[in-house]
């Protein structure tokens, strides 16, 4: 392609560092769409006549579908896949094929190819959270009156319902869906025809090939343009927020699955055995997910640091660009899908959660809120009265509502024998009615919202 300047050919070391075509083939169809939408725009403004203009669309077509039937060769003298597209192309049509690269360098043909395959990636991240939310909702709402213990620390603290726990993570993904939402609109913008670095001189119509490839228009500066991949490091940065948030639900169906937890049983179609120990079932699924979050995580931490430091305009390290995102796009793809079955259909052991919500006396707080509430005693010091009763309750080894009324009135006479119906876990979630509380009647409002929210109702 730049034969004219060079005497000799690369040596095998530069072939192989230059090649980008062992990944960057995986665009093939967003350089062949893009490549058409060039053809186009220069076919309608005379730059090239209508006549080559349909002849080099039908070859793109044709190499597509080679592409498509066979694969993408892979050739490391082509180096990329705009230029192993352009000399198929030239094999296939004949020396007109050496005007579809007027007006344009593959600086702006790259950076447009690459954004719209980002642009894929941030619909398919917002797809696969749809089905992760439904399915977070679904089970919420079929929880929204199953008792378990909450925990601060890992250390039971209060009884919260499973269903307001499912749906905290209906909050982490919501938020998700806007990173990806918001990255997309940002994203949106052509930089084809900013060509190699300061535009061109050719009467290109920048518009017309924006919105012939669904963009909201062209970008504003060339030299940004080609050197601009803040669109990948939005996608990153929301991807890595999502596989973080996925590790920790993860996380957690590892702890309820364990033995000693007892919470859930895993679908057998996401666990896997042991080889030698016949009684295991793992959560292999679950810890992967924990595993390729920091994959994701350590994809976005490569590109920055491919980026930083780099001056205007284009350089050939941010060749570099596409592995870490491809990388993680794959991964999250996965990880998704993985939590989402996990979600729908794992079988909650709700009778066991509750029993755990009963341990560690759990309803202090509401002995508490009781004295509070019943006795207008200041919290601080029905904290005090309730540690006291709760270590009397510790040195016999029984429950809060298992110690007799004379012993609670002996730590404090304003305790009267209503006190025992505050402190059913029960009692605890329906009593936490607050705004985004644990509540059942609340988790149920919060149900609604979100289903609406999904177009579920
Ligand atoms: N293979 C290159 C990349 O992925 C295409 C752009 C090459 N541009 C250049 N001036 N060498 O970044």
């Amino acid at each position: 392609m730049w034969g004219g300047r060079f005497e000799g050919g690369p040596s095998a070391i530069m072939r192989e560092i230059n090649a980008s075509i062992p990944f960057d083939k995986a665009l093939w169809r967003q350089d062949i769409a893009a490549s058409k939408a060039h053809v186009a725009m220069l076919g309608a403004q005379g730059i090239v006549s209508n006549e080559d203009a349909a002849a080099i669309s039908g070859g793109l077509d044709a190499v597509a579908a080679e592409y498509e039937a066979h694969g993408v060769p892979e050739n490391w003298d082509l180096e990329d896949i705009h230029m192993t597209t352009e000399s198929r192309l030239a094999e296939l049509i004949g020396a007109v094929a050496g005007r579809l690269h007027t007006a344009r360098s593959r600086n702006d043909q790259v950076a447009t190819d690459f954004r719209l395959w980002v642009r894929d990636a941030c619909d398919a991240a917002l797809a696969g959270l749809n089905a992760l939310q439904v399915a977070l909702v679904t089970r919420a709402d079929e929880h929204s009156a199953s008792i378990m213990p909450g925990f601060t620390h890992l250390q039971t603290a209060q009884p919260v319902t499973l269903g307001h726990h499912l749906m905290a993570y209906y909050e982490m993904a919501a938020r998700d869906v806007s990173r990806f939402a918001d990255a997309r609109v940002r994203m949106n913008r052509s930089p084809l025809g900013a060509a190699a670095l300061a535009g061109t001189g050719f009467p290109i119509d920048r518009a017309m090939t924006a919105s012939a490839l669904g963009f909201d228009g062209p970008t504003r500066n060339s030299l940004d343009s080609v050197s601009d991949r803040d669109f990948a490091l939005d996608y990153l940065m929301a991807a890595s927020q999502c596989a973080l948030h996925l590790s920790r639900l993860a996380e957690e169906f590892i702890i309820w699955a364990s033995q000693p937890f007892g919470f859930v049983a895993l679908p057998d179609s996401l666990s896997t055995g042991s080889s030698i120990m016949p009684q295991k079932k793992n959560p292999d699924a679950a810890e992967l997910v924990r595993g390729h979050s920091g994959r994701i995580i350590g994809s976005l931490t490569a590109l920055m640091i491919t980026m930083k430091g780099l001056p205007l305009a284009y350089s050939k390290d941010m060749q570099d660009d596409k592995p870490p995102v491809f990388e993680a796009a794959s991964l999250l793809t996965l990880c998704l899908a993985a939590m989402t079955g996990m979600v729908e259909a794992t079988t909650f052991k709700t009778a066991r959660m509750r029993a755990a919500a009963e341990l560690g006396y759990a309803t202090a707080t509401d002995l508490a809120d009781w004295l509070v509430r019943q006795a207008n005693v200041p919290f601080r010091e029905a904290h005090h009265i309730t540690g006291a009763a709760v270590k009397l309750a510790e040195s016999r080894g029984v429950a809060l509502d298992a110690l007799p009324l004379a012993d609670l009135q002996a730590i404090d006479a304003r305790i009267d024998e209503r006190v025992f119906a505050a402190l059913s876990v029960e009692a605890s979630v329906a009593a936490r009615a607050s705004h985004g509380g644990t509540a059942p009647s609340e988790v149920r409002k919060r149900v609604a919202e979100a289903r609406l929210a999904l177009g579920l109702d």
